[in-house]
């Protein structure tokens, strides 16, 4: 038996396009690669904004094990029950108590090994949340008693707070991957401390837009100052992901290898 447990983090999913893309590349992927695990961050995957059931089906169908999120997760309300009863959608951990769904959940992989995957969410440019670095804290122990394998999708607009909560848990977790601005970040590599770090994933979808949404719309908002309905955009779709090399026993990381389909 390998000792090596093989993870694939997806990049935010936008839309019909980002679905489709990662029908197409995933399942090749899977077994070329030998990975055991698939995580996707999929808060934009219904119309660019939030999870409908119909759409989670979909991606979990692919197969993707665990969708991870952020601040657009709980967009749809008619989402909320559904989100708050499945087991394999994760919405940031630091909402306050009393916010639909879970922010961290304990997987099976294989061979009795099990995965933690925790979602967090920054605080710079973003809503006033709990903090993330303390709800990790608040957890940290419990679930390291479970497993040595865990995972975080830190999902935050600013670099420098990715970056320190990747200091942060820099020797605790097997990896910290950074999610929400829509563009991948040149900056992977394995801290001291064995946890795999990215600052961010970047998207899965259309690259002719504005982070995934039509350029013209997006335009506008800016040029006026006003809203103008956000549609997903359509053309020139990318897969964007890390492959991430975790050793089983000590949950320390060996690689983490950036994809981007097809690069620019
Ligand atoms: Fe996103
Ligand atoms: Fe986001």
């Amino acid at each position: 038996m390998s000792k090596t447990v093989k993870i694939l983090f997806i990049g935010d999913v936008v839309g019909q396009p980002g679905y489709k893309i990662t029908k197409l590349l995933l399942p090749g992927m899977i077994e070329k690669e030998n990975i055991d695990f698939v995580i996707a961050n999929g808060e934009n995957i219904s119309e660019g904004m939030g999870i409908l059931k119909r759409d989670s089906d979909e991606l979990l169908s692919l197969p993707i094990n665990i969708l991870t999120g952020g601040n657009h997760t709980l967009d749809k309300i008619q989402s909320h029950k559904f989100i708050n009863e499945s087991q394999n959608i994760l919405r940031p951990l630091n909402y306050p108590k009393g916010v639909y769904g879970s922010g961290y959940g304990i997987y099976p992989v294989r061979d009795g090994l099990k995965i933690a995957v925790i979602n967090l969410i920054g605080r710079v440019y973003m809503k006033p949340l709990d903090c993330p670095f303390r709800a990790f804290d608040r957890i940290y122990e419990k679930v390291r008693a479970e497993t040595s394998i865990i995972f975080i999708d830190f999902h935050a607009e600013a670099t420098s707070e990715k970056i320190a909560f990747g200091w942060y848990a820099d020797g605790k977790v097997s990896a910290v991957v950074g999610t929400h601005t829509h563009v991948q970040t040149a900056d992977s590599r394995i801290l001291p401390g064995g946890t795999a770090y990215i600052t961010d994933v970047g998207m899965t979808g259309p690259y002719d837009s504005v982070i995934g949404m039509k350029k013209e719309t997006s335009i506008k908002r800016y040029l006026y100052g006003t809203p103008f309905k956000h549609e997903v955009a359509e053309e020139d779709v990318k897969f964007a992901g890390v492959l991430i090399e975790i050793d089983a026993e000590t949950g320390k990381s060996k690689s983490i290898k950036r994809i981007l389909k097809p690069e620019f």
